[in-house]
C-alpha cells in the first residue's frame, strides 16, 4: 500500500491534491502556451494552426464563442479582448443553449469553440451544428487529437499539460492567454492595433508567468482568509466588465469543490434585487482590477458595506485607497488591464481550494461531477 501511496503522491508532485499541483503549474503552463507564438519586439504573433486569412476575417459579420463551465467563463473574457483589439462583434454562448436555439450562424460567422478536454458532448455538438450551418470553426483545446481538435478548421492548443482535477484551473488561465493571442493575431491582420499597443500588451503577457509565481508564493494569506470564511453558507463575487467575467469563474470554483453556495453578480446590478440577500457578515468578494470602472465598483462596495457585509477586495498592487473601504484586500501585480483576469483568477482558485480543504471535501473528485462531461 505504501508503494502505491508513494506512486500517487509522486504523481501529485508532492502536493496534497492534483488541483493544488495544477494551480501551481500555471506559471509554466502560461509560459509554454506563449512559447514560439509571441514576439512583442518584432510585433509578431505566430499561430501556425490558424489558417484564417485577412480577407476571410474582413468578411466576418460576427464571432461566436461557445463553451461550457469554466471554458465558457474564459469565453466571456475573450469577448472583451477580441472586441477591444480586433473590433469584431462577439457573442458568447453556453454550448447547451447554443445548439438548441437555431443559432444565427453561417459562412459570415466564425465560431470559437473552447474545451479543455475537447470531448464535452454539448460543446462538440455545437461545433458540428456550426459546421453544418456553414460557419468556420476555430478550436481552443488542451488535448492534442481530441474530437474538437480533429473536427475544427483551425486549432490553437493550450500547452497546460494534463489536467486531472475535476475543477479546471490551469486550463482556464491558458485559455485566456490563447484568446489574447488570437485577438492580437486578428488585430494584426486587420490593422486594428498599433505597433505600440501590440508591444505593450505582448511585453505584459511575457511577464505573466513570473507575476503568477509571485501570487502563488504568497498563498498563505489567501489560505488563512479561506479558512476564516469556510463555514459560510453563501458567498458573493461581484465586479464590472472583465472583473465580472472573472467573478463567474471564482464562484464556480468555490461551488464545485467546497459546496458553499456562491454567486457572481454584476456589481452595478445588485441594487436591482440581489442586494436584499446581502446581510450582516455575508462575505462579498469584490474584484476591482478594471481601473476605468474603479469608482463605480467602489460605490457598489460601499452599498454592500452599508449592509454590514464582510468585503474582500481583489485589487491591483499600489491601490492603497481600497483598504479603507473593505475588510481585507488581496493584491495582484499590476499588468495591462486586458490581462488582469489571468492573474485575478489565481487567488480565487486558491480561496476555493483552501475553503474546500477546510471543509474536508474531496477536492480532486467533488460529488456529482465528472472531469469531462461526454454525455448530455
Ligand atoms: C470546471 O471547473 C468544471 N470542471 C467544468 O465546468 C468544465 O469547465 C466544463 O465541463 C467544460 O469542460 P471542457 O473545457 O473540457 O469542455
Amino acid at each position: 500500500f505504501q508503494v502505491k501511496w508513494d506512486a500517487v503522491a509522486a504523481e501529485k508532485g508532492g502536493y496534497a491534491h492534483f488541483m493544488l499541483k495544477e494551480i501551481h503549474e500555471q506559471p509554466r503552463a502560461l509560459r509554454d502556451t506563449m512559447t514560439g507564438r509571441l514576439y512583442p519586439d518584432k510585433g509578431e504573433v505566430r499561430l501556425d494552426d490558424i489558417k484564417i486569412t485577412k480577407e476571410e476575417l474582413e468578411s466576418l459579420k460576427k464571432v461566436f464563442i461557445v463553451a461550457c463551465g469554466t471554458a465558457y467563463h474564459a469565453g466571456v473574457v475573450g469577448k472583451y479582448v477580441i472586441e477591444k483589439l480586433a473590433r469584431i462583434p462577439v457573442e458568447v454562448d453556453l454550448a447547451s443553449e447554443f445548439r438548441y436555439r437555431e443559432p444565427m450562424v453561417g459562412k459570415d460567422t466564425l465560431v470559437i469553440i473552447i474545451s479543455q478536454s475537447g470531448e464535452t458532448a454539448d460543446t462538440l455538438a455545437a461545433l458540428r451544428e456550426s459546421k453544418n450551418l456553414g460557419a468556420r470553426v476555430l478550436a481552443i483545446t488542451n488535448v492534442v487529437g481530441s474530437s474538437v481538435s480533429r473536427e475544427a478548421d483551425d486549432v490553437l492548443y493550450t500547452w497546460a499539460g494534463p489536467e486531472i482535477a475535476v475543477a479546471s484551473t490551469k486550463a482556464y488561465s491558458t485559455q485566456l492567454v490563447a484568446l489574447n493571442l488570437i485577438a492580437l493575431h486578428f488585430a494584426k491582420l486587420l490593422g486594428t492595433v498599433s505597433g505600440e499597443e501590440f508591444k505593450e500588451i505582448g511585453l505584459a503577457m511575457k511577464k505573466l508567468p513570473d507575476q503568477a509565481k509571485a501570487i502563488l508564493d504568497a498563498e498563505d494569506g489567501i489560505k488563512q482568509m479561506a479558512e476564516r470564511y469556510a463555514d459560510r453558507e453563501h458567498i458573493f463575487y461581484i465586479g464590472r466588465g472583465m472583473d465580472y467575467a472573472v467573478a463567474m469563474e471564482g464562484a464556480l470554483k468555490l461551488k464545485e469543490i467546497s459546496y458553499i453556495h456562491a454567486e457572481a453578480y454584476a456589481a452595478g446590478e445588485l441594487k436591482h434585487g440581489t442586494l436584499a440577500l446581502i446581510t450582516e457578515g455575508v462575505p462579498v468578494i469584490s474584484l476591482v482590477t478594471q481601473e476605468h470602472l474603479y469608482e463605480k465598483t467602489l460605490s457598489n462596495i460601499k452599498e454592500v458595506k452599508a449592509r454590514d457585509a464582510a468585503v474582500i477586495a481583489l485589487a491591483n498592487e499600489g491601490n492603497e485607497e481600497i483598504a479603507k473601504s473593505v475588510d481585507h484586500v488581496i493584491y495582484i501585480p499590476k499588468t495591462h488591464p486586458m490581462l488582469t483576469p489571468v492573474l485575478a483568477v489565481m487567488p480565487l482558485q486558491l480561496f476555493a481550494y483552501y475553503a474546500a480543504v477546510a471543509r474536508g471535501c474531496d477536492v480532486d473528485k467533488p460529488r456529482n461531477l465528472a472531469k469531462s462531461v461526454t454525455v448530455e
